[in-house]
C-alpha cells in the first residue's frame, strides 16, 4: 500500500539524487540527506502517518536499521533504494545527522488513555516514557498507524530484524497491541 503511494514519488527523488550526484563527495553526507526530508518532514513531522519520525531518534538504531535496509534483514523496497544511496561509512554520520534533531513537538489532541496492561514490559528496553535507549528505539509520539503496522508485522513475521521483539509481539493479541499503539502514540 505504502510502497504504491511513494513509487511516483521515489522515481522522481531518485532521479534527481542522480543528477545531483557529481562532485558533492565533498559537500559531505548532509547534501545526500536534503532528499530524506521529502517522507521524514522539513522539521521533522513525517509527510504521512505511515512513515516514521527519525528526528531525534536514538543514534544507534538508525545506523541499524539503515544498515538492515541496505543488508536487506529489514524489507522495504523504498527504504532499501534510499539507503543504498549512502554508502557503509555514511551510515553513522547520517544517523548522527537525524539523531542530534528534536524531535517534532507534540501537537494538541484529547487526553492521553491509561496505559495499558502488559505496557510495563515494553518498558524493560524501550525505558521510561518510551524514550529509547540502547537498543532500543524511542517511540512516545510515533504515529499510531506507524506503530501498530511496525508491531504487526513482527508478529506476522514480514518485518525479523529483531528476535526479541518478534516474540514480545507474537505473545500480545491484536486488540492488545492496538490498546498499546494508541497509548504509546499519545506520550
Ligand atoms: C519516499 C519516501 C521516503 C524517503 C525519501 C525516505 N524515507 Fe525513510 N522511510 C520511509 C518509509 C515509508 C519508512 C517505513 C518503512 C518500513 O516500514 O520499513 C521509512 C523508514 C525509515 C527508517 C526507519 C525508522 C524506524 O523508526 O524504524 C529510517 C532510519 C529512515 N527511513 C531513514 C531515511 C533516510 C536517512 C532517508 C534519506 C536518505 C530516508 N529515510 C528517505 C519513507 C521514506
Ligand atoms: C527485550 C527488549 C524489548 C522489549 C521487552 C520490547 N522491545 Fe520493542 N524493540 C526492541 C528493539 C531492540 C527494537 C529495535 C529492533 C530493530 O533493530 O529493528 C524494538 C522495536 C520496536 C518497535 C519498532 C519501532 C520502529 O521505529 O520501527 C516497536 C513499535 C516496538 N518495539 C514496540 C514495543 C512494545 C509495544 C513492547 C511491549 C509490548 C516492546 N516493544 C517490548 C526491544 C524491545
Amino acid at each position: 500500500m505504502i510502497n504504491k503511494h511513494y513509487a511516483g514519488i521515489l522515481g522522481a527523488l531518485v532521479v534527481a539524487a542522480v543528477f545531483s550526484a557529481p562532485g558533492n563527495a565533498q559537500q559531505g553526507v548532509e547534501a545526500k540527506l536534503q532528499i530524506c526530508s521529502s517522507c521524514h518532514g522539513a522539521e521533522g513531522r513525517p509527510i504521512s502517518p505511515g512513515i516514521p519520525i527519525i528526528w531525534g531518534q536514538t543514534e544507534y538504531f538508525l545506523t541499524k536499521q539503515l544498515h538492515d535496509y541496505i543488508s536487506g534483514d529489514r524489507e522495504s523496497p523504498i527504504m532499501s533504494s534510499l539507503a543504498k544511496t549512502l554508502t557503509q561509512p555514511e551510515l553513522r554520520p547520517a544517523a548522527k545527522y537525524f539523531s542530534a534533531k528534536q524531535w517534532p513537538a507534540k501537537t494538541a489532541q484529547a487526553s492521553a488513555p491509561a496505559a495499558p496492561e502488559g505496557i510495563a514490559l515494553c518498558q524493560i528496553c524501550h525505558q521510561q516514557g518510551f524514550v529509547g535507549g540502547l537498543p532500543a528505539p524511542r517511540l512516545a509520539g510515533q504515529s499510531y498507524e506507524y506503530l501498530l503496522d511496525a508491531m504487526k508485522s513482527f508478529a506476522d513475521g514480514r518485518r525479523t530484524n529483531s528476535e526479541d521483539m518478534m516474540k514480545v509481539m507474537q505473545g500480545l493479541q491484536p486488540a492488545q497491541m492496538e490498546a498499546m499503539a494508541r497509548y504509546i502514540s499519545s506520550l
